[in-house]
């Protein structure tokens, strides 16, 4: 059997793309072919290169804002790659539908709050803020709509007293290592059942 290609966008230090890169080993069905970064100080390009993974950088910056542009940009060495599956992680710029629709069914996202609640930024702020006693993250695909689509699974976190956002964010990071490693072995096998953790 040949593996499936995963290509993994990010635009900081990649922790979920080192967390999915080195499941994607042994009896995995998938192998990494492609890290994508919108940002050339991206710390997560070293990582995957000293993982020996085809790295590639296009700046958003010089497009200011015509997304379009961008995205064509983008487009040329992640189509060059070939990719069976897309892994957005920690990829922070929004995609428009016509990005999204040349992927439809095999992009995927981690977002780290319990989805639905808390689409968009600041999630560990915003669960502090609504006083809740749990948070989390989840991994979904990708639609043209932010944050949202069908849900692939989800890592259920408690918040503790004196959480701040930054201690909450790093309890969930945790699981986020541990969740989207799982959904992508499962996705990778055309099995869409959530993954629910713990
Ligand atoms: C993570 O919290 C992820 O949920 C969010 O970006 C943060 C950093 O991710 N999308 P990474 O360390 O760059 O993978």
């Amino acid at each position: 059997m040949s593996h499936k290609r995963v290509a993994i966008l990010i635009s900081g230090g990649g922790s979920n793309m080192v967390s999915l890169v080195d499941s994607m080993t042994g009896d995995h069905p998938a192998r990494p072919c492609l890290v994508l970064s919108n940002d050339p100080q991206a710390g997560g390009l070293k990582k995957a290169a000293a993982r020996g993974i085809p790295t590639a950088v296009v700046d958003h910056r010089p497009f200011a804002g015509d997304r379009a542009a961008f995205e064509a940009e983008l487009l040329k060495p992640l189509l060059a790659a070939e990719p069976d599956i897309v892994c957005l992680a920690g990829f922070m710029r929004v995609l428009t539908a016509d990005f999204v629709s040349r992927f439809q069914g095999r992009m995927l996202n981690i977002h780290p709050s319990l989805l639905p609640k808390y689409k968009g930024l600041h999630t560990h702020a915003r669960a502090l803020e609504a006083g809740d006693k749990e948070h989390g993250c989840t991994v979904h695909e990708v639609t043209a709509a932010l944050d949202d689509g069908p849900i692939l699974g989800q890592a259920r976190v408690p918040v503790e007293p004196g959480d701040t956002p930054e201690t909450l964010a790093a309890r969930v990071l945790e699981w986020e290592h541990k969740l989207y490693p799982a959904v992508l072995r499962r996705f990778a096998l055309g099995n869409t059942e959530p993954v629910l953790l713990p």
